[in-house]
């Protein structure tokens, strides 16, 4: 039986393998097709302040090509925030960035920069852009979120995925109650980070959970379930080429 919660699938990582050698390839558009073939609901990329992975341009070519919903990822800075005046993504979630970190770490603080994201917030808003604030599930982020005029967040799962047992149980909680807050609050509720194969099915059951933004798991686990097929490509090339004339 297929979830009712959907599935953004965040391709991030494809733009890093191809950064990686600052090659054209893997094709960022092409990935978010077969993510969207394979049944995701819509496509997340986060253009970071180093670019280190998303460029300007995938998230203009991506506007420009995938069929399903566009949510960009995004600190609250001025040149982040004139692209995606200027792109025009479906949707905009509002990230903390810290340029050292690995990878997005903790919620965003809605309630203590209400004045930085209102500004921003409304710009998003004035030219089509659905707004969704990145926060943990804590209720005076949600009460801010609500009171900004954001119509999304997405709850934070990192924490929950770090944990074990019991405390992995207490997160679920927070974060069950932080849904049917939010939800009483008119906010549609989103939640991501972290999240595998082996940790998604308590969150999916999670009430009012509308979209689960998925990356790094998805295209770690593409490279085991592809790297067989990749193999006997460039085998059947390799046989498919003119024999060297014997020297
Ligand atoms: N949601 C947000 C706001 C994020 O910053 C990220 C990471 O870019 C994700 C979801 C996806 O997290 P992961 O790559 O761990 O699945």
């Amino acid at each position: 039986m297929n979830s009712p919660v959907r599935l953004g699938v965040n391709i991030d990582h494809v733009a890093t393998l191809r950064q990686a050698r600052r090659s054209d390839y893997p094709d960022i558009v092409e990935a978010a097709r077969i993510c969207e073939e394979a049944g995701a609901c819509g496509i997340t990329v986060h253009l970071r302040e180093d670019r280190r992975h998303i460029q300007d341009d995938d998230v203009i070519r991506l506007r420009r090509a995938i069929a399903t919903r566009l949510n960009l990822e995004m600190a609250n800075a001025p040149d982040v925030l004139a692209r995606a005046v200027e792109v025009r993504p479906h949707e905009a979630c509002l990230v903390p960035e810290h340029r050292e970190e690995l990878t997005t770490e903790g919620g965003l603080d809605a309630d203590g920069n209400r004045q930085a994201l209102a500004a921003t917030i409304r710009a998003l808003q004035d030219v089509g852009t659905e707004v969704s604030l990145f926060i943990d599930p804590e209720p005076r982020q949600i009460e801010a979120a609500a009171a900004l005029g954001a119509t999304h967040i997405e709850l934070h799962t990192g924490t929950y995925c770090r944990l074990h047992g019991a405390r992995q149980a207490e997160e679920l909680a927070r974060l069950t109650e932080a849904a049917q807050l939010a939800h009483q609050a008119g906010l549609i509720v989103n939640a991501g980070h972290g999240l595998t194969l082996a940790n998604v099915g308590p969150v999916c059951r999670i009430p009012r959970m509308h979209v689960l933004n998925i990356g790094h798991s998805i295209v770690c686990h593409a490279v085991f379930v592809g790297l067989a097929a990749a193999t006997r490509a460039m085998l059947a090339a390799m046989a498919a080429a003119p024999q060297a004339e014997p020297s």
